[in-house]
C-alpha cells in the first residue's frame, strides 16, 4: 500500500493521535474506503500466496478424513515434514526460538510426554504428581531468584504459579495488580507504566484487561529512564515495570534504581525476566557480572521468568512469582455457585497440559544448578565471540553493551537488507525498529562447534552484498521501510492482521 513521498513528509509531522483519527475518517469516505479495501484484498491475496508456497501439501483436505489415516503412514509423513524443518533450528540458524535442542535432552522430554500426555492439573486428585511438579518448579524458581517461599510472614513469602508462556505470565501479573489495585489501593481504572522497550505482552494484557498502558521513552543508552518513569507514575498506577533484559536490544533496565523508586512511591514493581531470568540467575557462577533484578531487591514485588526459554523446558510453560501470598490470591478465579460444581483455577486457563509441567520439572531436576551454570557459560561465551565478531565487520555497530541478545545497526548499509541477505543464507533473525536494527538471541544452538564462525562469515558476506545496492522489491526491507514511514499505524496493523489471516486461510 504506497503513499506518495510528498504526502508522507506532510503526514509524518501530524501528531500520532490526530493521524489515527484522520485515518479512521479517511477510511469512512466511500472512495478512500474502497481504495483501502481493494489494496487490503490484494495484500491479503499476496500474503496467502506466500504462506501457501511454504506449506507442505500432502494429506491436504478441508474436511476431517472419513476414515482415519493409518497411523504408520501418517507418522512417516510427519517424520518427513519435521526433518525438513529441523535444520533451521537444530543447526543454530535462528535467533532465540529453540534454547536447548540437544539430542539427549529431547529424547528424555519425549519419554516424559509419553508418561503424562493425558495429565491435567485441573484434576489434582487424579494427578497429584503433576500438582507436585508445578509447586516444585515454582519453589525452585523462587529460591533461584532470592525469594523465600517459606518466609514466616505470608506478605514476604515468594510464591507463584505456572502459566503457558511469557505473555500469559505478564497478563496474569497485570490482572493481579488490577484486582489488587481495585480491592486494596482504591484504584478504579488503573495504569501500567512500562519502558518503551517492554514486550508487547504488556500492550496485550492492558488491552485485554481494560487498563491503560503508559509507554515511557527509554534513555539514550536504550534502557529505562528512571526519572522519566517516575514522572509517569500517578495515583492510578497499578504497577511499574522493567525488563531483565528487554527483547529488542537485550539490555537490562536499571532494575535496582527503578524498583527502589517505585517502592518509595508505594507502587508495586514487576521485573519481566521472561527472556533473561534463567541466564542472569547463573551468570555470576558462570564467571560473568550480572546486574541485580530479582527479589533480592526489596522493591521487586513480582517477576515473570520463562521455563520454556533459558529454563530449557519444552514450549508451553513459564513462571509468575509474587512477593506475598495476598498478591497471588488476586490472580486466582473462583466460582462458588456454578451448576457444574465448585470451580477454582490459578490463572486464565481451565485445563492445562500436565505433560508440559512434568517436562519442566524433569528439565530442572536433571540439569540441576551445575547444568544451568554450564549452559549459561556456553551461551555467554558464544555471545562474547559473536559480539566482538560483529563489531569487527566494517559498517556494523553493536547496540549498547548486551550480554547475549546481540543487536546491531548500521549508518552505512540498510540493515533490513542485511536481514534479507542472511535469510537467503538460511538465517532467521529478528528485525527491530526505532532505530532500524537486527538482533540475534544467542542460545545453546549457537554454542555448537562452528556455528558462530559460520554466522560471522555469512554476516560479513551479507553486508558486502548489500553495499551500494539500491532498495529493491520483496523481503522485509520494504515492509520495515513502510512501517517506519507511515504515521497511520492502523494501515500497518491491517497488514499484520492480514498475515495472521493468511496463516489460517491459505
Ligand atoms: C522480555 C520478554 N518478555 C516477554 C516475552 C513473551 O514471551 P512468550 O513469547 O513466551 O509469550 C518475551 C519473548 O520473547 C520476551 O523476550
Amino acid at each position: 500500500m504506497q503513499i506518495p513521498k510528498a504526502a508522507q513528509a506532510v503526514l509524518a509531522k501530524v501528531p500520532r493521535g490526530l493521524a489515527s483519527r484522520l485515518e479512521r475518517l479517511a477510511s469512512k469516505l466511500p472512495i478512500v474506503g474502497d481504495l483501502l479495501r481493494a489494496e487490503q484484498r490484494k495484500i491479503g491475496e499476496s500474503l496467502k500466496a506466500q504462506v501457501r508456497a511454504h506449506r507442505p501439501t500432502e494429506l491436504q483436505s478441508d474436511e476431517l478424513p472419513a476414515a482415519g489415516v493409518e497411523p504408520g503412514s501418517l507418522l512417516e509423513v510427519l517424520r518427513r515434514w519435521a526433518s525438513a524443518e529441523a535444520p533451521a533450528w537444530r543447526d543454530g540458524k535462528m535467533s532465540g526460538g529453540v534454547y536447548h535442542g540437544g539430542e539427549a535432552h529431547l529424547r528424555l522430554l519425549e519419554q516424559v510426554y509419553g508418561l503424562y500426555s493425558q495429565a491435567n492439573p485441573l484434576h489434582a486428585d487424579v494427578w497429584p504428581s503433576v500438582a507436585r511438579f508445578e509447586s516444585d518448579v515454582v519453589r525452585f524458581t523462587a529460591r533461584l531468584l532470592h525469594g523465600n517461599p517459606s518466609h514466616p510472614d505470608d506478605a514476604q513469602a515468594v510464591c507463584g504459579t505456572l502459566s503457558s508462556g511469557g505473555t500469559e505470565s505478564i497478563m496474569l501479573a497485570l490482572k493481579t495488580y488490577r484486582d489488587f489495585g481495585r480491592a486494596e489501593r482504591g484504584i478504579r481504572h488503573g495504569e501500567v507504566v512500562v519502558p518503551s522497550s517492554a514486550h508487547p505482552a504488556f500492550d496485550k494484557g492492558a488491552h485485554t484487561l481494560g487498563v491503560k498502558l503508559v509507554r515511557v521513552p527509554v534513555g539514550s543508552d536504550g534502557r529505562a529512564d528512571v526519572a522519566r518513569m517516575e514522572a509517569a507514575l500517578s495515583r492510578d498506577t497499578l504497577v511499574c515495570v522493567g525488563s531483565a533484559p528487554s527483547f529488542p536490544h537485550g539490555l537490562v533496565d536499571p532494575i535496582e534504581a527503578l524498583s527502589a523508586m517505585a517502592h518509595a512511591r508505594g507502587v508495586p514493581f514487576h521485573t519481566d525476566a521472561c527472556l533473561g531470568g534463567f541466564i542472569l540467575a547463573f551468570a555470576q557462577d558462570a564467571g560473568f557480572p550480572a546486574p541485580r533484578f530479582d527479589f533480592e531487591l526489596p522493591g521487586v514485588t513480582s517477576v515473570s521468568i520463562d521455563t520454556h526459554k533459558f529454563g530449557y523446558a519444552a514450549k508451553g510453560t513459564s513462571v509468575v512469582l509474587y512477593r506475598g501470598k495476598h498478591l497471588r490470591r488476586h490472580q486466582y478465579f473462583t466460582t462458588p455457585d456454578w451448576s457444574g460444581g465448585l470451580y477454582a483455577t490459578p490463572g486464565f486457563a481451565g485445563s492445562r497440559p500436565g505433560a508440559l509441567i512434568a517436562q519442566a520439572w524433569t528439565t530442572m531436576m536433571t540439569l540441576g544448578r551445575e547444568g544451568y551454570v554450564r549452559n549459561t557459560k556456553a551461551v555467554l561465551e558464544t555471545a562474547a565471540v559473536l559480539k566482538a565478531g560483529i563489531a569487527r565487520i566494517e559498517g556494523l555497530r553493536v547496540v549498547g553493551d548486551p550480554l547475549w541478545v546481540v543487536a546491531f545497526t548500521s549508518d552505512r548499509v540498510d540493515v533490513f537488507r542485511v536481514l534479507d541477505e542472511l535469510a537467503k543464507r538460511g538465517w532467521s533473525l529478528n528485525g527491530l525498529q526505532h532505530p532500524p536494527a537486527v538482533h540475534l538471541c544467542v542460545t545453546l544452538r549457537h554454542a555448537e562447534p562452528g556455528v558462530a564462525e559460520r554466522f560471522l562469515a555469512d554476516l560479513a558476506e551479507a553486508v558486502r552484498a548489500v553495499k551500494d545496492v539500491p532498495v529493491g522489491e520483496g523481503g522485509m526491507a520494504p515492509i520495515y521501510g513502510l512501517a517506519a514511514s507511515l504515521p497511520f499505524k492502523g494501515v500497518v496493523s491491517d497488514v499484520l492482521a492480514a498475515y495472521v489471516d493468511a496463516l489460517y486461510d491459505a
